[in-house]
């Protein structure tokens, strides 16, 4: 028998949604399963990015894959501070590292600021992957329920009701995992400014920030630079998700603290992703405007217009960015996790079940709008009609 396992790691929860894309990588085989459960990008990343990296590696194959400083290359962050500073958000180079993905910004920044005991406000349902690095924390994730009536908007309001004497961090993430809701301006500005009397901060997931059909993003650090470390992915709208690429920004101090933390997690991150990255920059706005948005807002549209007709009895809000529907079963038989499975087993259609973001996505089901064609998204539906009529 092996000696004992560490605390942490039997406190920590397996995210519920990797789990279900290990068996979708085991049933990968099977052409006929369509899947609405990943949140992946369905595009291939610019033709420039690929070229990037090849002709890196056959320039000079030892250059390409060397270490970089844990902070990444000062080339590639001048061009993220130009790219920030461009869309309305001043940063420098120095207050930004690259990460290993998003995930590994947020984690990062959360082992950052909270201490044991401390409490981490953010909005219910919401994106899975903040939990497990509270619990290493041992913190307490403080959840606020935000209602489709209130198009899932964390308010000032709910805020204030939720924040005590333990809160460190207010979570914020838009657009948002799974409702696909945008957070207004003045609702972004009304936490930035309760962050700033409460000395609190603020941890903004800005990971689809650029994947946006209608409105525009708020970016929080603007409004709270000294109280927010903002993390973001190169990993949707670039179509790099593979490449593990991310970075988070915010004040020095506290960037410098996650790049100490960074040294003993990743060393540093990878160079050819980088390299890959710093290429994006330089068809980041045609790619968007040509590719990414037209080829997913017209997906949105195949899926919404599907739900409309075929699954009448569901409501949901029409997503505002992101990559997903999030859909409220309405008073079905089945609790969402066994509606999912079976689902699954009977019709081969993958969802992902609510409850997974939390208690108020109890009864829910999460579909991804982008992962399939235009046609196997008609097909999926009408599978999942077909499997809730015979219920
Ligand atoms: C809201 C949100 N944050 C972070 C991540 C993780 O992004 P990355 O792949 O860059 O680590 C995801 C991935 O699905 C996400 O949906």
């Amino acid at each position: 028998m092996s000696p004992i396992l560490s605390s942490a790691e039997s406190s920590i929860i397996e995210s519920p949604i990797r789990r279900i894309a290990q068996l979708l990588e085991k049933a990968g085989a099977d052409p006929d399963i369509i899947s609405f459960g990943g949140g992946a990008p369905s595009l291939a990343p610019p033709k420039e990015v690929v070229n990037a990296m090849i002709s890196s590696l056959k320039k000079d194959a030892f250059k390409a894959v060397s270490y970089t400083s844990t902070k990444g290359l000062p080339s590639l962050r001048e061009k993220i501070a130009g790219d920030l500073t461009r869309s309305g958000d001043a940063v420098e180079p120095s207050q930004i590292a690259l990460t290993t993905g998003a995930t590994g910004g947020l984690f990062t920044a959360l082992e950052d600021i909270i201490n044991p005991g401390e409490e981490i406000v953010v909005s219910d349902p919401t994106y899975v992957g903040y939990e497990g690095p509270a619990l290493i924390d041992r913190a307490k994730i403080r959840r606020v329920p935000v209602k489709k009536e209130n198009d899932f908007q964390l308010t000032p309001d709910l805020v204030n009701e939720a924040i005590t004497k333990k809160t460190k961090a207010i979570i914020i993430l838009s657009p948002d995992n799974p409702t696909g809701r945008i957070q207004k301006k003045k609702n972004v500005k009304g936490i930035a400014d309760i962050a700033k009397d409460n000395n609190l901060w603020i941890v903004s997931d800005d990971t689809y920030k650029d994947i946006i059909y209608e409105g525009s993003h708020t970016y929080v650090h603007k409004y709270a630079p000294e109280n927010t470390i903002t993390a973001c992915a190169f990993s949707k709208s670039s179509s790099l998700p593979g490449l593990r690429l991310g970075y988070v920004y915010g004040p020095k101090e506290a960037i410098n603290g996650i790049t100490k933390l960074s040294q003993y997690i990743m060393l540093c991150p990878n160079k050819l992703s980088q390299t890959a990255a710093e290429s994006f920059y330089s068809v980041k706005d045609s790619y968007l405007k040509e590719s990414v948005i037209p080829v997913y807002k017209k997906k949105r549209e195949v899926m919404g217009e599907m739900i409309k007709k075929h699954l009448p009895i569901c409501n949901y809000v029409k997503p505002h960015g992101a990559f997903y529907y999030f859909i409220d079963l309405c008073d079905s038989k089945l609790d969402d996790e066994e509606f999912c499975n079976r689902l699954l087993e009977e019709r081969k259609v993958v969802a992902i079940p609510g409850k997974y973001f939390g208690n108020e996505g109890k009864g829910h089901i999460r579909l991804t709008f982008v992962s399939e064609s235009e046609k196997r998204i008609e097909e999926g539906v009408l599978k999942i009609k077909d499997f809730m009529e015979e219920l």
